[in-house]
């Protein structure tokens, strides 16, 4: 091998070792499997777990590009959409209280707005504009578009129940299961005497996940709405 050449591979070899040195010590190895995570992390759950989704409050624009949502699939073999976290969290609930013997399931969690739109108009038809006016949102301002709200239905000795008014009925399952929400990260959304700060009828089933057991547990143990926390 002559000098130049030497000199030309000595070079190519430096350069190439200086280029590999500078890209690690930025945390450009893709093949650093340290660093993948880090940049997964960033980049999820980019998004407010207290946004204010209500009659007032149209959902933002650019929410559904950020959620993550996952699948699950209830005892009725049907497959629900929930925000991965609220998700974690209604499996932990859901485990917690069926060692109570207390059953819930998954009954309704993210609708898309066309969704929404569906089923005001099936329910208009099948109970009229008033009643779906105090229990159903006009499509865009469901807070069910956020992934981060969950309808439960009741399973009581075998049977599913999920009719508005029979699961009002069940006021001391509610009372007990509502116990174990805050701790969970979720707060009940649609209270009882405070249809008109919330906009909607009772909803003991609704539940929405606010990602903070702490501040939870606050709006819950003072029996505030969502809407009078924020104002606060
Ligand atoms: N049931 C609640 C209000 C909704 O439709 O989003
Ligand atoms: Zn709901």
């Amino acid at each position: 091998m002559n000098k130049k050449l030497a000199i030309i591979l000595i070079s190519i070899l430096l350069l190439l070792g200086l280029f590999f040195g500078f890209s690690k010590f930025n945390g450009n190895n893709s093949d650093s499997p340290a660093d993948e995570p880090a940049a997964e992390t960033e980049t999820k759950n980019d998004y407010d777990y207290l946004v204010l989704v209500n009659k007032q409050n149209k959902l933002p624009d650019d929410w559904e590009d950020k959620v993550v949502l996952k699948e699950s699939v209830n005892r009725y073999g049907e497959t629900y959409l929930v925000e991965e976290k609220a998700l974690e969290q209604f499996l932990a609930l859901q485990k917690e209280l069926a060692e109570e013997g207390i059953i819930i399931e998954l009954d309704s969690t993210y609708r898309s707005v066309q969704e929404q739109q569906d089923l005001w108009d099936e329910w208009t038809v099948e109970f009229g504009e008033e009643y779906v006016k105090t229990y159903v949102a006009v499509p865009g301002y469901s807070e069910h578009h956020t992934g981060l709200a969950i309808d439960i239905c009741l399973d009581v000795d075998g049977k599913r129940i999920n009719d508005n008014d029979e699961m009002i009925a069940e006021k001391e399952i509610f009372a007990k299961i509502h116990e174990h929400l805050a701790q969970h990260g979720f707060i009940l959304r649609y209270l009882e005497g405070k249809e008109d700060i919330t906009g909607y009828g009772y909803e003991p089933w609704h539940f929405r996940y606010i990602d903070d057991p702490a501040l939870a547990k606050q709006i819950m143990d003072q029996g505030i709405a969502f809407e009078e926390y924020l104002n606060q």
